[in-house]
């Protein structure tokens, strides 16, 4: 039997976003990133801050203005959308963002943050909005009672659950989900957690899970891409990259980690001094000058992301010679 292609829920090819910083230069935020998020799949992308991860998830979902590159969701392209069309596309990809205080209006209750894409996207009538905003708060596990509450009425986990009842709402297929529980309290961080993976089985969800934590990248990931500088530098099944790192910046990030609890027996690799700046880079693997690996090579272009097998990717030569 011939297993058929995975379907595709968001697709980036060369994705760029470069932001003018004055006198001519440029802050390289995205640096041409591929990436592809199949149905149904949990693609968790890590990096440590400033790596780009929010710009990647705002430029796919056109929140800010890609400077180049394009972006397909459910094979539709992005990038020719006007409007109108963007606003119907957000009935089929959300996002939930890091912090539910920031994300949600402090003037709205909860029945009508969640009653607002019932009736943008559906068109619902109002009695067919209150039942499914019910059903919705059962599904985050709120209550009917929490509809009449403002958000400075709930706690910070409620509040996250507040965002994910709203972001599913339309009934998208696809959420991006940015740093979905760096803001909460470490007790409540486990069950959203929980809540997601159970959401995801019963809805088909596919999760573009952004995160710099790596135990809760583990635990949620099917797949995991890793970012430095604007760029995917390696990706592959979650396993595989927790257990055989092969580029050197993963190797150095897991490395830092505690090493104990992912029970890999492999090297530790230091990288030399501090991240770079990302503005106007040279031509050159973005590790220059802080890799143990490094070869001349390294310094005459940027490698590319090429398909090593077993489905993983890699940008670095070196490591797999
Ligand atoms: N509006 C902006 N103007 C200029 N630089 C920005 C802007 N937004 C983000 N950046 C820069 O882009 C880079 C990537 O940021 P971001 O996507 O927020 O990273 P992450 O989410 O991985 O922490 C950082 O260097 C950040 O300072
Ligand atoms: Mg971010």
């Amino acid at each position: 039997m011939t297993s058929a292609a995975p379907y595709i829920v968001l697709r980036a090819e060369k994705l760029t976003k470069a932001y003018p910083v004055g006198r001519g230069r440029r802050l390289l935020a995205l640096d041409g990133v591929d990436l592809e998020v199949a149905a149904g799949e949990t693609l968790a992308l890590v990096g440590e801050s400033g790596s780009g991860k929010s710009t990647l998830a705002r430029c796919a979902l056109r929140l800010v203005e890609p400077s180049g590159g394009e972006v397909w969701i459910n094979g539709r392209p992005v990038r020719p959308l006007g409007a109108m069309a963007l606003a119907a596309l957000y009935r089929e990809v959300q996002m939930v963002f890091q912090d539910p205080n920031a994300s949600l209006n402090p003037r709205m209750t909860v029945r009508q943050v969640v009653h607002e894409p019932l009736r943008l996207h559906l068109s619902m009538p109002a009695e067919k909005r209150e039942r499914r905003a019910q059903t919705l708060m059962d599904m985050v596990g709120l209550t009917a009672a929490h509809l009449d509450r403002y958000p400075h009425e709930l706690s910070g986990g409620q509040r996250q659950r507040v965002g994910i009842a709203r972001a599913l709402a339309a009934e998208p297929n696809l959420l991006i989900l940015d740093e979905p529980t760096a803001s909460l309290d470490v007790s409540v961080r486990g069950q959203i957690l929980e809540l997601l993976r159970r959401l995801q089985v019963e809805l088909g969800l596919a999760y573009l899970f952004i995160s710099h934590d790596l135990q809760v990248v583990r635990h949620m990931a099917d797949r995991v891409a890793v970012m430095y500088l604007g760029g995917i530098v390696e990706s592959g099944p979650t396993r595989e990259i927790f257990e055989r790192p092969l580029h050197p910046y993963t190797r150095a990030l897991l490395s830092a980690a505690p090493v104990a609890r992912f029970g890999a027996k492999r090297q530790r690799l230091r990288l030399a001094g501090e991240i770079p700046s990302p503005i106007d880079p040279p031509d050159a693997c973005r590790l220059v000058g802080r890799c143990p690996l490094q070869q001349e090579s390294c310094a005459s272009r940027r490698p590319p992301l090429l398909n090593v097998g077993a489905g993983r990717t890699l940008a670095c030569p070196v490591a797999l010679a």
